[in-house]
Order: structure tokens, then sequence, then C-alpha cells
């Protein structure tokens, strides 16, 4: 298992919660969890020495219980650095700057910004960064689903007038077919700052895992899967 492992372990047991593309989602053909967190996360364990990085699919909110229970070693999910989380888990340095973007179906005329949400029915990811700000919205009825998959479907089935969630997330959703019914509106946050958890007394991990980012930084390899993904 992954938390009494020695420190020399081989074995990397990293989390996430695979319906976030480009980070993380499953490849089409093969049906394995890819995108930009996992070519992170697999470079980074090859350069901190473990000769494998295996990959559990789960729930966005079972993640920091998971590294709490010793059940994962790591946990990148495109992940907000938040103070609340910070409480439970340890951060890497930040490997990737979000906000939060908001979604509506392509013909509406009425929501153009965050403001015009007052009231409306919003559709969101369980435990996520997107929720908490739906929450904050005077008379919404903020709609919770597992995965960002389906809060975006429910968009387009009608059931919500609108979606928060990441910017780079909605706007690969876009891309990839979704800008067939929706559309983006209003300005998005900034300096929403991704960071890889670990679990609080695994503190030599987090050490490590910083070391290998701020290599592949250096090396550019962490550029060649940026651009892999987001150019
Ligand atoms: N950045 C947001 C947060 O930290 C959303 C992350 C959702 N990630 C995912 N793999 N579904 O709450």
């Amino acid at each position: 298992t992954a938390g009494n492992k020695p420190a020399e372990k081989k074995e990397l047991i990293v989390g996430t919660e695979p319906s976030f593309a480009p980070f993380e989602f499953p490849d089409k053909k093969s049906g394995e969890i890819t995108g930009f967190d996992m070519e992170l996360i697999k470079a980074m364990g090859k350069k901190a020495g473990f000769a494998k990085v295996t990959v559990k699919g789960m729930g966005f909110d079972a993640l920091i219980p998971a590294l709490d229970a010793g059940n994962i070693d790591v946990a990148i999910a495109g992940m907000s650095i938040t103070d609340a989380r910070k409480q439970k888990v340890n951060f890497t340095d930040p490997y990737y700057e979000s906000g939060l973007a908001t979604l509506v179906r392509k013909d509406n005329t009425t929501i153009k910004s965050l403001n015009d949400l007052k009231g409306k029915t919003i559709a969101v990811q369980l435990g996520t960064t997107g929720a908490e700000a739906a929450g904050k919205i005077e008379g919404a009825t903020v709609k919770t689903f597992d995965t960002s998959d389906t809060a975006c479907l429910e968009l387009k089935n009608g059931g919500a007038d609108a979606v928060i969630s990441d910017l780079p997330v909605l706007q690969y959703f876009l891309k990839q077919g979704g800008g067939e019914y929706a559309k983006m509106v209003g300005e998005p946050t900034k300096g929403d700052m991704y960071g890889i958890a670990t679990a609080k007394k695994n503190k030599d991990l987090a050490d490590k895992l910083n070391k290998a980012l701020a290599d592949l930084k250096k090396s550019g390899e962490y550029q060649k899967i940026y651009d892999k993904w987001f150019k």
C-alpha cells in the first residue's frame, strides 16, 4: 500500500479524478487516463527516481481522504491550492495558473457575466472551487455532479442555466465540440494556482516532487508537455 512503504520505494501511486480534459481524461482508444497532469506526474515520478507511476481514478472529493488514509501518495487533478486544502495536505509549488469561468448555452442572451447568475440554476462538480463560487451567488440553485462532464451535459439538456468551472477545461470542452451548443461569458478569474497534493506526514515526498518539477522546468521537458496540451 502507498502510505507506509519506506522512502526508497519504487512505485508512486497517483490519485486523480479523470473527467477534467485536457488535464486528466480517458484516452478514446485505450481507455487509459491521459492528459497534461498525467504526463507531468509521470515525468516527475521518473525524475524523482520512482520505477513505476500508477494512476488510480476516484471522485474529486475522495482525493484528500485517500491521501490521509495512505491509499495514494500524491493527488494531481487540476487541484487549486486553497487555504482550506492547505490545512489538510501539502502542496508542491504551483505548476499551472488557472481561473474560473462561466459557460452558458449559445442561445442565451441574458447572462453576460457572473453578476447575471443571481437566482439562476448553476451546474458544478462536487467539491471544486467552482462549486464553492456558485454557492456564494445570491439565490442561485446549485446542482452538483460527480464529474465535470455531467455538469456540462446538464447545461446542454437545459437542466441548468450555467456551468462554473476551470477556464482551460471549459476552453478545451468548447473546442472539442461543446461549442456547438455552449459559449463562455464574462471575465475569467485569475491567479488560481494548481498544485500537487501529498499527505502532511509525507514532507519528504513533497520536497522530492518540488525538486523534480524544478528540474523539468529547467530542462525544457515541462514546456514540451505544456505545448503538447495547450498549444
Ligand atoms: N480547480 C478546481 C478545484 O480545485 C477544479 C478541479 C477539478 N478537477 C478534476 N480533476 N475534476 O476545485
